[in-house]
């Protein structure tokens, strides 16, 4: 095979064609990235975010010669998005009164010599137990490391450092109060010191550094499932994901329940994730709910639907905006008065059905007469949804999104064989933002398969603008999905074949595309369908000069059934050849085919004859 490069002529921009997507699932942020090492450090969660959970998730009392009563309140909290606080009762002071927290996974993964920083809000409610001790200790009740708290009656934060002594995989934070009485507490943090870019309220540093080191073009982020599981209300204990309630103070951002399966703190919210891109030099893709949960079929009407839309507004203008405008002046107060820098905007993640439809355009026009700069990405739902899938498309087009997110999980086979996928898309109209694929496992196999898949995005950079895995981080004792790109324990990290893959592309992107010509094809040529699957037939068609097929083999995707055409000829001057007919369904065709000395080769055509499902080769 000879492959000609001319490097004078640009076919197209690559532009920000690989990037990252950040999804918290597989406590991917609270437990994972998000480096807090509490786990229920506010005492909020309940059984909204998981049947099994309660205030006292993670926590347990520590009674040696005395007596410790723990209950969780929320008559007199201090933050009212976060009303709840523990109350530790200690009727009898003993040698060891208090509680301690368990961490996530195996406990809280202590390292030798590093501080941790410690963060509580307490008060003496009664009795002689004004100061607290707080402590570092193992599993078994080891104290490694200690410090105190002289605590008033009123309300208090209280901060200190703590340095470990020893690495210990399952250490364990313990508050514990001498004398007896009654000691409130709330957001109970610890920290290491040492976080990604050493910020506080910060990152995991060493999972942080592999996202660093891939050099993403941009991070698209919160999800992904998350953003549009719960209720439609702002307020509710399990509201869709709002960007608003992720900001400001971590103390008051409102927990809340994650759509799978767990509880989010918030503590890594939309501020942080902006914070991030930055650091990675990714440009921010964030994705907000269409005002409708596909998964209960609701959505948002009248004043609530335009708060949605409202919350796509001011997002922009928290990111871009001037420092006296409301949101500008939310970002500076958190202290970033520089813009963020948002290009992009997606409205929607597989929100298949009408109900998103209808509101979709409502989203589209706001932002559009509002920003017209920024790039607005529509959704089509999953590859796999067929004629829901080709409606996301079509709404895409008629409403003049500048992007389509579409997905699809599939086999590394599929992979290899749809390399041509993004060829005969148009150049004109919606481009595609691939925002999350991936094949069947992490396997050296699977990682292979997804970069000839990538080269093929690459070859067709007119088509294809944004494209990046999923999903991206998996903590192994908390797997909601799999597989993932990266996964890790409290401890470490490892990454898959699938990330060296998405490095290896991120670090080596280029600016464009150039124009190839490829001379003896080889062997074989994979072709795949064109994205509207209508009925008709499969023809083929010489363009300029016979081609003789040594064999054809068609598959039909989803039962596998194989079609083969041993010896075909098809020549100019004869009429079309149809192989066969075919229902609404994708094919994947193999061809074998030689003497292509015509410059046009051959034309293959699917379904209805026009010039939308034909592929030229
Ligand atoms: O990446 C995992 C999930 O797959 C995403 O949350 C969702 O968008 C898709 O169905």
């Amino acid at each position: 095979m000879k492959v000609k490069i001319n490097t004078k002529a640009e076919k197209a921009e690559m532009q920000d064609l690989f990037g990252i997507f950040f999804e918290d699932l597989n406590h991917a942020a609270d437990g994972g990235l998000y480096a807090e090492l509490v786990q229920n450090r506010a005492f909020e969660f309940c059984s909204v975010d998981n049947p099994e959970y309660h205030g006292l998730t993670a926590w347990e009392k520590i009674e040696k010669g005395g007596k410790t009563e723990l209950r969780v309140e929320k008559e007199h909290g201090l933050f009212p998005e976060n009303p709840h606080y523990l109350v530790m009762e200690i009727p009898e002071a003993g040698e060891d009164t208090g509680v301690w927290n368990l961490g996530f996974g195996p406990g809280i993964s202590l390292e030798k010599g590093e501080c941790y920083d410690f963060t509580c809000y307490a008060r003496k409610e009664r009795g002689d137990c004004e100061q607290l001790e707080v402590s570092l200790r193992s599993a078994k009740g080891q104290v490694y490391t200690c410090a105190s708290i002289q605590m008033t009656e009123d309300w208090e934060k209280y901060q200190l450092t703590l340095q470990a002594p020893m690495d210990d995989r399952q250490g364990r934070l313990a508050v514990t109060a001498k004398g007896s009485g009654c000691v409130e507490l709330d957001f109970v943090s610890l920290f290491p010191r040492h976080t990604y870019k050493n910020r506080r309220n910060g990152l995991r540093r060493d999972l942080a550094q592999l996202l660093e080191e891939m050099h993403p073009k941009f991070l698209r982020f919160p999800g992904g499932c998350l953003i549009h599981g719960g209720s439609l209300h702002a307020k509710d204990r399990d509201s869709l994901y709002r960007w608003k309630n992720t900001i400001g103070p971590v103390e008051n951002r409102p927990a809340c329940r994650n759509n799978w399966g767990y509880n989010q703190t918030m503590g890594l919210g939309y501020y942080e994730y902006f914070l991030l891109c930055e650091d990675l030099g990714a440009k921010p893709v964030p994705v907000l709910p269409g005002g409708y949960n596909p998964h209960t079929h609701e959505g948002a009407v009248g004043d609530e639907l335009k708060e949605y839309i409202r919350d796509a507004l001011d997002l922009i203008e928290f990111a871009n905006g001037d420092t006296d405008s409301f949101w500008g002046a939310r970002r500076a107060e958190m202290g970033h008065p520089e813009p963020f820098h948002l290009e992009y905007i997606g409205i929607g993640n597989e929100e298949v059905g009408e109900p998103f439809f209808e509101r979709y355009p409502l989203f589209h026009k706001a932002v559009r007469e509002k920003y017209p700069e920024i790039r607005i990405i529509g959704t089509s739902g999953p590859f796999a949804a067929g004629r829901e899938y080709d409606r996301g498309w079509r709404s895409a087009r008629e409403e003049g999104a500048d992007l389509v997110d579409e997905h699809y999980y599939q086999s590394p086979e599929w992979f290899i064989a749809h390399h041509h996928r993004y060829d005969a898309f148009p150049v004109n109209g919606p481009k595609v933002f691939l925002g999350e694929y991936a094949s069947h496992d992490n396997t050296w196999f699977n990682a292979l398969a997804e970069a000839s898949f990538m080269v093929g995005m690459q070859n067709a950079a007119h088509a294809v603008k944004l494209a990046c895995y999923a999903p991206l981080f998996c903590h192994r004792d908390y797997v909601n999905w799999e597989p993932d790109m990266i996964w890790m324990d409290n401890q470490g990290a490892v990454p898959s074949p699938n990330y060296y893959v998405q490095k290896l592309f991120m670090n080596h992107h280029g600016d464009v595309v150039l124009q190839q010509e490829i001379e003896d094809k080889g062997p074989s040529v994979m072709l795949s369908r064109y994205p509207d699957s209508l009925p008709g037939g499969i023809v083929l068609e010489a363009n300029e000069s016979e081609v003789v097929f040594d064999n054809i083999v068609i598959t039909e995707e989803d039962t596998g059934k194989q079609y083969t055409y041993p010896k075909t000829v098809v020549n100019p001057d004869k009429p079309k050849k149809k192989l066969m007919d075919v229902s609404s369904r994708d094919y994947t065709i193999h061809l074998h085919a030689r003497e292509l000395s015509g410059k046009k080769g051959f034309t293959i055509s699917f379904g209805q004859q026009d010039e939308k499902n034909r592929l030229f080769w």
